[in-house]
């Protein structure tokens, strides 16, 4: 019975702790602070900025293998990205784009 036990929490799924925090004061074409709370077994993960209004989310350019442990936050660049309400992070495992760790709530982007 306690083999089984075992065994059985070896199989279960991973399960992130990450927090991606929501960001504030967004404005299209400029610099975005983006920011986390991770747990020493968090894994690296890529960084998407998703809506409702997209066909699929956006990745942002050069953060698609962050360390969360290295750092708790980086800049990300939301050149070409419009201004409209409704948007939220994803932290997405950086080989499987269908494993989503973590989404921040949903935050604006204003125009500059
Ligand atoms: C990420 O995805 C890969 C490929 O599916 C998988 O092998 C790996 O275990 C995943 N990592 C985590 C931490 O879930």
């Amino acid at each position: 019975m306690f083999f089984k036990l075992s065994l059985l929490s070896c199989l279960a799924p991973f399960v992130a702790s990450l927090i991606l925090n929501t960001p504030a004061d967004a404005v299209a074409g400029e610099s975005m602070v983006v920011s986390w709370t991770a747990s020493a077994d968090d894994p690296n993960f890529a960084l998407l900025l998703n809506n409702a209004g997209f066909s699929s989310p956006v990745s942002l350019p050069d953060d698609t293998d962050i360390d969360p442990q290295t750092s708790n936050d980086i800049t990300v660049s939301l050149a070409g990205i419009p201004a409209r309400t409704g948007y939220w992070l994803e932290a997405r495992n950086t080989s499987d784009l269908g494993i989503i760790y973590a989404e921040s709530a949903q935050f604006t982007i204003t125009s500059a």
